[in-house]
Formats: C-alpha cells, sequence, structure tokens
C-alpha cells in the first residue's frame, strides 16, 4: 500500500468509527481515542484503554504513563510520530477500571483494523490486556513480556504497561531492557529466528494445562 493511500485509509477508517456506540462506554466518554502516530509506523505500541487525560484530550498516552512512555522511546532514538500508539479499548473505562469481556469484544475488531491499514513490522503489546489479545491467551504478563513471537507473520514483543513503573519503579530498568530490542527487531530483516518464540509453543502448552486440569477430575 502506497504512503498516502494508508494515512488516507487511516484517516477513513477514524471518520467512520469516532462516534461508535457499540458499547456502554460510549454513553460516559468524553472523547473517542482513535490512536496517535505516522499511518506507515513500522512499530505500533497498544496499550489498555485511555485514562483521564486521554479522555479529555483524544489522544493517547498523555498522561503520566506517557512521560514514561515518551521517555523510553526517546531512549532508543524515537519520538512519537515516528510509531503509532493505540488501545485495546478506544474509550475510558469510568474511574479507570479494568476493561470488560464484553467492551473488548466490542471493540477489538477497531484495533484489528488498524493494524492491518498500518501493517507494522513489530506490535509492542503493553501489559496484560493488549498482550492477551494480540497473542490469543491468558497467560500472565510476567512469564510473556521480553520475548518474541510471531502470530499471523507479525512480530509482537509483550513488555510491561509504564504506568506499572508508576506502582513499582524497578519496572523502569526492565521496560528500558525491553526496549533496547525494539530498533534490534525492527533492523533485522526478515530474519527474526534470534528472537522468534513460535506460538505454537504457547498453544502447546495451554494444551499441557487442560490436559492437567482435566486430569484432576
Ligand atoms: N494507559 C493506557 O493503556 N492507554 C492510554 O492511552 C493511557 C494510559
Amino acid at each position: 500500500m502506497e504512503e498516502y493511500d494508508r494515512r488516507q485509509k487511516l484517516k477513513e477508517f477514524y471518520l467512520e468509527i469516532k462516534d461508535c456506540t457499540k458499547c456502554e462506554l460510549s454513553k460516559t466518554r468524553n472523547r473517542f481515542v482513535f490512536g496517535g502516530g505516522s499511518a506507515y509506523a513500522k512499530i505500533m505500541l497498544v496499550g489498555e484503554a485511555p485514562g483521564k487525560n486521554e479522555d479529555l484530550q483524544g489522544l493517547p498516552f498523555v498522561g503520566q504513563a506517557g512521560k514514561i512512555l515518551d521517555e523510553l522511546l526517546d531512549s532508543i532514538g524515537l519520538v512519537r510520530s515516528e510509531v503509532f500508539i493505540a488501545n485495546v479499548l478506544k474509550c475510558r473505562p469510568p474511574g479507570n477500571r479494568d476493561p470488560r469481556i464484553e467492551e473488548i469484544e466490542a471493540c477489538k475488531g477497531y484495533l484489528f483494523k488498524q493494524i492491518e491499514i498500518i501493517d507494522p513490522k513489530l506490535i509492542c503489546t503493553m501489559g496484560k490486556y493488549s498482550t492477551q489479545l494480540l497473542l490469543n491467551t491468558n497467560k500472565g504478563i510476567t512469564g510473556l513480556r521480553g520475548k518474541v513471537y510471531k502470530v499471523n507473520n507479525r512480530i509482537i514483543m509483550p513488555i510491561n504497561h509504564p504506568a506499572a513503573v508508576l506502582y513499582s519503579p524497578s519496572k523502569m530498568e526492565v521496560l528500558r531492557q525491553d526496549f533496547q530490542k525494539i530498533n534490534k527487531i525492527v533492523e533485522s530483516g526478515e530474519e527474526t529466528d534470534g528472537y522468534r518464540e513460535d506460538i505454537l509453543s504457547l498453544e502447546a502448552e495451554s494444551e499441557e494445562n487442560k490436559g492437567e486440569q482435566l486430569g484432576l477430575f
């Protein structure tokens, strides 16, 4: 897809969905937060859902977690306009509560379409919700972060959510280390085997778990 087409497509998609009323969050939101950055970014970062500041400004990661994200991007020589930042949910859950299954179900197609249009080389899923959605797993972020997966021919690297640093400052160092991998992955041609761990291994593990659980009865 030509760059112009991609930007145009993304804009058209925004106009198509910005007044969404598919779930209850549309009743309490101030602004729909589509996401932001370059339509032809090689790196996409996906968070959880807009918070208070994002809901007021209509932009992703503009609060405290956003400052941390900017610092991490800066540590590898990137600025926001070179990546695309989005969320699993486009509208703020009241009081910043966790996203609900039905909200994720209603909204996930928007993220999938954004990924299809932007066609990034690498998607960094930030935190549990985007990681579980894009890796199609129930596993926790702790065991997945910093590893690199290939799903539908796309490279996905789960990392901690930047907001985790606000509660646990030692997570900043872990995030810094994971960010260091980003450029290496993007610069590696098609050859990602050095980082690659096939999603099938996740599926195999969950099959094993199922087996174990069934064995209990
Ligand atoms: N946290 C998120 O997950 N997304 C935002 O946009 C802001 C904070």
